[in-house]
Formats: structure tokens, C-alpha cells, sequence
């Protein structure tokens, strides 16, 4: 079964209005919705903020019939031709917070596991597809830089480019691949760009998370429709 999360209620609000037939699969920290979206079986939830919501919810959405996983939500920009409202689909995901570098591992990796995790070519190419359907959206793909952590200034976004080569920061995708990975479980991660990740990112934030949130929307339903 297709899983879908987000990490916000702006992230999935405008799927679950349109689930049928809604159950909902209430466990620790997490609700999963079952139901069908334009036709197809899925999994959608709400995991929450953070790595440590989007491992969990992973975790839960995997051993309650996930068989391939798409994440949507917003991201802040890190490439520097990215604009907001862009969308983003992951190549691969690596964690840019992890620093285990004074027990000599590269910056970004966990002891014992891959430096990235690849997304899953079947799904890239759905969502390429249905993101091209979509009119006046613009599309990249990239590698996506996960963090605990907001980030909103000049250095730190340059930063970020210059270790990672990312195309855009957020706060749950690596986590996602990381536990898909694990599992065999494809994944692709979806972001719309919400803010540049500079000195102005908090209020473009929120200006623009609920407006942009629905471009990723729109690719998801695109990939729904294809499946
Ligand atoms: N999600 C949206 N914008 C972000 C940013 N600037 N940093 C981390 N996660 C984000």
C-alpha cells in the first residue's frame, strides 16, 4: 500500500478532505488514516515535526502495510536558483546535523550506516511526471538535506550548499529514507520551496508554507493518478 505523510496539518490537510472511506489508526504520538485517494489504497498521516516524528511514523506506517512511501510538505531553499513555490524531488537524502566527525566519520555520516539514502527511480520518475503536469510550477531534482533544525540565515544556508551540494533543507526526509532504506521500502520525498532558508525564511515561512504546501499537493495527486 502507498503511504503518504507530511509533517504539518498545512502538509495533508488537503489529502485527507479528499480520503474515502477514512479510518483512522490511532497509535502512540501518531494517527495513521486509511482510505482510497483517487482510486488508490493508502496510508496517509500527520507524523509531526522533527526526525525523530518522522522515523516513528515511518516505523508505524511500515509495519501497518506500507509498501512504497512518498513525503510532502515544504522545504527551505539551499540551491541558489531555487524560488519559492519550486518543487523539489529528492535524488537522495543525507542528514546534515549527524557529527561523529572526532571518531573520524565524514561529516553527515551515522556510524554504520550510508552517508545518503537514494530515492527509489520508479517513484523520481512518477513524480517527474505528474510535476510536469502540473502548469506554471517549476520543477528540480536534488538531494534533500534533513535536520533538526530551522534554517534562516546567509551563512548557514551557504554552508549548507557548499557540505552538502543540497538542494533543499527541511526537517524529516532523511529520517523517512533512513527507516525505508532499511526496510526495502521505496521512497521519494516531495518539497515545495517555502523559503530560501536565509535571514528572511521565518516570515517567508509562514507567509507562504500554507500557499506553496499545495504545489506538493498537486504533484501527489498527479503521481495518484498514474498508479
Ligand atoms: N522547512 C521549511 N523551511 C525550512 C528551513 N528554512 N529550514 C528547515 N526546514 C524548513
Amino acid at each position: 500500500m502507498l503511504a503518504i505523510i507530511g509533517a504539518m496539518d498545512e502538509e495533508i490537510e488537503l489529502l485527507l478532505a479528499e480520503l474515502c472511506g477514512r479510518e483512522d489508526l490511532p497509535f502512540p504520538g501518531v494517527t495513521l488514516h486509511r482510505g482510497v485517494l483517487d482510486g488508490v489504497p493508502v496510508l496517509l498521516t500527520r507524523g509531526g515535526i522533527g526526525k525523530v516524528n518522522a522515523a516513528m511514523t515511518t516505523t508505524y506506517l511500515l509495519v501497518n502495510g506500507a509498501t512504497q512511501v512518498v513525503f510532502t510538505g515544504v522545504a527551505g531553499g539551499v540551491h541558489p536558483d531555487l524560488r519559492v513555490g519550486d518543487i523539489v524531488i529528492s535524488t537522495d537524502c543525507v542528514q546534515h546535523d549527524v557529527d561523529v566527525t572526532p571518531l573520524g566519520y565524514e561529516r553527515g555520516t551515522v556510524p554504520g550506516e550510508t552517508p545518503a539514502w537514494a530515492a527509489d527511480e520508479g517513484l523520481r520518475a512518477l513524480a517527474r511526471s505528474a510535476a510536469g503536469e502540473v502548469e506554471g510550477i517549476r520543477v528540480q531534482e536534488g538531494r534533500i538535506a534533513s535536520g533538526d533544525q530551522f534554517i534562516a540565515s546567509r551563512e548557514a544556508v551557504q554552508r549548507l550548499w557548499r557540505e552538502t551540494g543540497a538542494a533543499c533543507a527541511e526537517m524529516e526526509g532523511a529520517a523517512v529514507a533512513q527507516v525505508c532504506a532499511k526496510a526495502g521500502v521505496p521512497f521519494v520525498i516531495l518539497r515545495s520551496v517555502s523559503d530560501t532558508a536565509d535571514h528572511d525564511a521565518q516570515v517567508d515561512y509562514r507567509t507562504f508554507m500554507p500557499l506553496v504546501a499545495r504545489h506538493a499537493k498537486q504533484v501527489v495527486r498527479g503521481m495518484l493518478a498514474h498508479m
